[in-house]
C-alpha cells in the first residue's frame, strides 16, 4: 500500500522521520538515509533538527500512516511550521482500506475522526446525528487510548442508540495481525480487550447497501 511516489521519496531522501511504527513498515525502502525515529513526547526536537538539515540542503521526508490529508492535520502543521514549503506526497487511507474491506463508497459515506485533540463531546454529537439521520455509512477514527470502540458504543447507547446497531470494528488493516470485528452496539462495549491503536470502526447507517453483500 506505500506507493510508487511514496518509494521514489524515501529512496531519494537524506534523512527520514516519523513514528517508530510508521517507520518499521516503510523500513523496507529506506535507502542510504538517516533515519530519526521520533515520538509524541520528543517531535519537536526532531523536527527543529531536521529543520537545519533542510536549511544546510538536504531532502528531508516525514512519514506518516496512511494518507497525510487525512486526520494528520497536527503532524503536518508542526512540519510546515518548520519547513515552510512541504511537497505533500498522497498515500492511501487506512479510511479507503476499511470502505474496501467493508464495501462502501466514499459519496455513501461520512468521515469522522476523533483522532484529535478536541472537545470529543461535540464528534459524538455529530456521530449521533449522523447515526439517526440514517442517510450514509459513517467511518470513524477512536481516539487511542482514552476514547476507544466499547468506550465510543456505550456513548452512543448513553445517547439512546440501540443496543443493536451494528458496528464493524478493524484493526491493523493491512498490516501483520489484522483483524475484523462485527456485531452490535452492546457487545462491542462489553469488549475488554485493548484495541490496537489502529483502529477504525464502520457504522452501516447508510441507505446504499454495501456491494457484494
Ligand atoms: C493520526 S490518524 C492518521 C490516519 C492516516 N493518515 C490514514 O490515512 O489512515 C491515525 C489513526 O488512523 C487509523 N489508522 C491508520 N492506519 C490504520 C490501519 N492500518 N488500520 C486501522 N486503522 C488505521 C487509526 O484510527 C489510527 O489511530
Amino acid at each position: 500500500m506505500l506507493t510508487l511516489q511514496g518509494q521514489e521519496a524515501l529512496r531519494n531522501a537524506d534523512l527520514v522521520l516519523g513514528f517508530t511504527t510508521v517507520l518499521n513498515v516503510v523500513q523496507p525502502w529506506l535507502g542510504d538515509a538517516e533515519v530519526r525515529p521520533m515520538s509524541y513526547r520528543d517531535q519537536e526536537d526532531v523536527l527543529e533538527y531536521a529543520e537545519g538539515q533542510v536549511k544546510a540542503g538536504k531532502r528531508c521526508v516525514v512519514c506518516c500512516w496512511g494518507d497525510l490529508n487525512v486526520s494528520a492535520r497536527e503532524l503536518l502543521a508542526r512540519v510546515r511550521r518548520r519547513a515552510g514549503a512541504v511537497e505533500l506526497v498522497p498515500g492511501i487511507s487506512s479510511v479507503q482500506v476499511a470502505m474496501a474491506r467493508t464495501g462502501i463508497s466514499l459519496e455513501d459515506s461520512v468521515f469522522i475522526t476523533l483522532h484529535k485533540r478536541a472537545d470529543t463531546a461535540s464528534e459524538l454529537e455529530e456521530l449521533v446525528h449522523y447515526i439517526n439521520e440514517g442517510r450514509r455509512h459513517i467511518i470513524l477514527l477512536p481516539r487511542p487510548f482514552d476514547l476507544m470502540p466499547a468506550a465510543i458504543a456505550q456513548g452512543l447507547i448513553d445517547a439512546g442508540v440501540p443496543n443493536d446497531l451494528p458496528v464493524t470494528v478493524y484493526q491493523r488493516l493491512t498490516l501483520e495481525g489484522e483483524k475484523r470485528w462485527s456485531g452490535g452496539l452492546r457487545d462491542c462495549s462489553e469488549i475488554t480487550e485493548e484495541f490496537s491503536d489502529l483502529s477504525i470502526m464502520v457504522f452501516l447507517t447508510g441507505t446504499a447497501p454495501p456491494e457484494g453483500r
